[in-house]
């Protein structure tokens, strides 16, 4: 090997660039990555109290991770072998492609797809065929029919992040059970949506159901994610990629009590689903404005010309949201996430006040 080979290894790697996290933006209100402030901070505070109750860190959590799969089987429905938890769902997503694909197989997603996921491939050197969004921010399931015999992997985010899409769950289905090879679907924002596909994991061998408790339950700083899959993944999963501890002991027991009391999560996403409604409504009353359907806890609408404008109006009134550019034909794209009542109020006032 030549004497040079670390250096060019590390060029190599910064030159991919990275996964662009949002601005920390001091004290602002926080509509730029898609968590959910409508769980209270003291229900959150609770949680994380009577699991320091529970815990001694002085221990490494052995058996700690079983009993937190037990209770996400029992809130699925679905049985313990086939449930593997991971650090956040982006540790799953990571650890499947550095396993699973290389640069010999070829993935089929969307384009655009969650950003994280494509970074990683780039990393990986993994090829990707990417279908791009229509113009109205659908995805057409032809094309993927068409070029599923290409592809090795199936990855797509169910509903997509940043547009909110989500194929019909007949349509998604048919998809799934025509590919041959691994089929991953990203449901990150899946209890924001119409479906959720865990169940077909039982008749369907070849496919992987990721979720987390970042969103819908809004413990995105706690980095618990898990999976639905056969038991033979889920066991080699478990038993032989995954790290032997993936997750702290205090993320093990805040994630049984937050399971144990998931009926607040139902009732945040009630709200947030009527809030993103009114959103979305608001938003299409400008002219200015092209707002896109949403089934995620966000939503996402093209400012045109005036994007930076008022991305930069709202960050001076202390208001966050992601500032995305062009998808597509789209050439000043923003999404903003669903927050509380009141954050999302003074996100509409600060627009309304800006073009109204
Ligand atoms: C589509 C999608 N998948 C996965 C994740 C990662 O979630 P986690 O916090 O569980 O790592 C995100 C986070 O933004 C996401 O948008």
């Amino acid at each position: 090997m030549n004497e040079g080979w670390f250096e060019e290894k590390i060029e190599k790697i910064s030159s991919i660039g990275g996964y662009q996290k949002p601005e920390l933006i001091q004290d602002s209100v926080k509509l730029d990555s898609n968590e959910n402030y409508v769980i209270s901070k003291q229900f959150q505070n609770d949680i994380i109290s009577s699991a320091r109750k529970t815990s001694d860190i002085r221990e490494y959590p052995l058996g700690g991770v079983e009993r937190l799969i037990g209770m996400i089987s029992e809130f699925l429905k679905m049985p313990s072998s086939m449930i593997g938890i991971g650090n956040g769902s982006d540790q799953i997503l990571d650890l499947i492609l550095s396993n699973f694909a290389s640069e010999q197989t070829t993935i089929l997603t969307s384009k655009p797809t969650f950003g994280f996921f494509e970074e990683r491939c780039k990393l990986y050197g993994i090829p990707l065929i990417a279908i791009p969004f229509s113009n109205d921010m659908k995805l057409d399931i032809d094309d993927f029919l068409k070029q599923s015999k290409n592809a090795d992997i199936l990855y797509l985010d169910s509903p997509n992040n940043p547009t909110g899409f989500q194929f019909s769950k007949i349509e998604l289905q048919n998809l799934i059970k025509s590919f041959n090879g691994l089929v991953i679907i990203d449901e990150a924002y899946g209890e924001f949506s119409e479906y959720s596909l865990t169940r077909m994991v039982k008749t369907c061998k070849n496919l992987i159901v990721v979720q987390t408790l970042s969103k819908s339950f809004g413990l995105a700083g706690l980095r618990l994610g898990y999976f639905v899959a056969n038991t033979k993944f889920t066991d080699a999963f478990m038993n032989v990629i995954q790290y032997p501890y993936p997750v702290s002991t205090i993320t093990v027991e805040s994630g049984i009590q937050a399971l144990e009391k998931s009926n607040v999560m139902k009732d945040a996403i009630d709200v947030i689903k009527i809030e993103r409604k009114r959103i979305v409504e608001t938003l299409q009353k400008y002219d200015t404005f092209e707002v896109f359907d949403s089934k995620a806890n966000f939503v996402l609408f093209d400012a045109h010309g005036s994007y930076k404008r008022v991305y930069s109006a709202l960050v001076e009134q202390g208001i966050s949201i992601r500032k995305l550019g062009e998808i597509g034909d789209h050439k000043g794209c923003l999404r903003v996430t669903v927050g509380t009542k009141e954050m999302n109020s003074k996100f509409l006032l600060a627009i309304r006040d800006l073009l109204g």
